[in-house]
């Protein structure tokens, strides 16, 4: 017999059939005033992580929301993260509050707005972003992904089909939107953080959504303890693994022991995008033997890469 018990899979299941963590963001856009207005959000991740020419998040909201109506409008928005804070969450929750237009929610609030970091370089109009916020991710809306510039604010009380797929107007009451990351701020205690290397200390707290609501409360908790769990160290390949793959990389570039030396804790899944890039290297820089020297160089290279 089974250990668990199967729950009935219904309408927004990570809230009425789950314990899902989630970050509470507060979603900045520009309302019709011109004038930042921020909606609290949930179901936001990332989306587009590496391989592409850009990197992206994706929102998942109630498409009569005003961040919705906004973003199909304007297609900027703002992600704030607010530390875990009581007075902060309180506030989070009432901005959570559908109905209220942004200018009602808005007069009310007690945090602050300033001007975010793309608006300097940027001639486009952009949210703000929240004082109070450690990290901002400040965004632009990919419109063109599945022909999402098709969908038309305005129907605010449901669409009709025909729906996209995972951007723009997704079913009668929802919507996504893919928003490409244009910067992430950070304030400075946790930007060096990051730089520095991160310590249990040196983390925000923040407040994690657990998904489960009922009729009266939202329910999250504040990150209290911070605990750590070493990576596995990289099991050595043996060398003769590594050398077999080198010779087939190029034709026109050899590997020395030494160099092959250096790749035996590379995890074997990486191994041949490890040896192609130091062959590219080798081929932009007319090299034929790639050395341990060689290795020094490409390691710095990339380790220069990484920092920027
Ligand atoms: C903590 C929290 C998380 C929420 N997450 C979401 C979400 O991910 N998607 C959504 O559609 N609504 C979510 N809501 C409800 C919206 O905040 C609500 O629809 C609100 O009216 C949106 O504000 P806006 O109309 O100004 O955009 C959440 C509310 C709270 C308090």
């Amino acid at each position: 017999m089974s250990s668990f018990k199967e729950l009935r899979i219904v309408d927004n299941f990570y809230q009425t059939s789950s314990y899902f963590p989630m970050p509470t963001i507060l979603v900045g856009t520009i309302d019709d005033q011109g004038k930042t207005s921020l909606g609290a959000y949930s179901l936001c991740f990332p989306y587009y992580v590496a391989g592409k020419s850009y990197y992206a998040m994706i929102l998942e909201c109630r498409n009569s929301s005003n961040t919705a109506q906004n973003i199909l409008k304007r297609g900027k928005a703002s992600l704030n993260f607010l530390p875990n804070n009581k007075k902060y969450f309180k506030e989070t929750v009432r901005l959570g509050y559908p109905g209220d237009s942004s200018e009602e929610k808005m007069a009310k609030t007690n945090l602050h707005l300033e001007d975010g970091l793309v608006t300097l370089d940027d001639q486009s109009i952009r949210p703000q972003i929240v004082s109070e916020s450690y990290q901002v991710f400040e965004c632009s809306w990919v419109s063109e992904l599945e022909n999402a510039s098709e969908c038309k604010a305005g129907e605010l009380d449901g669409y009709e089909p025909p729906y996209k797929d995972f951007n723009g107007i997704t079913s009668k009451f929802g919507a996504h939107f893919i928003l490409r990351i244009d910067k992430i701020v950070m304030k400075e205690k946790y930007h060096q953080a990051i730089i520095d290397g991160v310590k249990a200390t040196s983390f925000p707290k923040i407040p994690v959504d657990y998904g489960y609501r009922d009729n009266t409360n939202f329910w999250y908790t504040g990150s209290k303890k911070f605990m750590k769990e070493p990576i596995p160290s990289a099991k050595a390949m043996d060398i003769n693994t590594v050398r077999f793959a080198a010779d087939r990389t190029d034709p026109n570039i050899r590997f020395t022991d030494e160099a092959c030396q250096r790749l035996v804790k590379v995890p074997r899944i990486f191994l041949k995008v490890a040896l192609e890039s130091c062959a590219k290297w080798a081929r932009e820089n007319q090299v034929t033997v790639i050395d341990a020297k060689e290795m020094d160089i490409i390691n710095d290279k990339r380790n220069k890469e990484k920092k920027n």
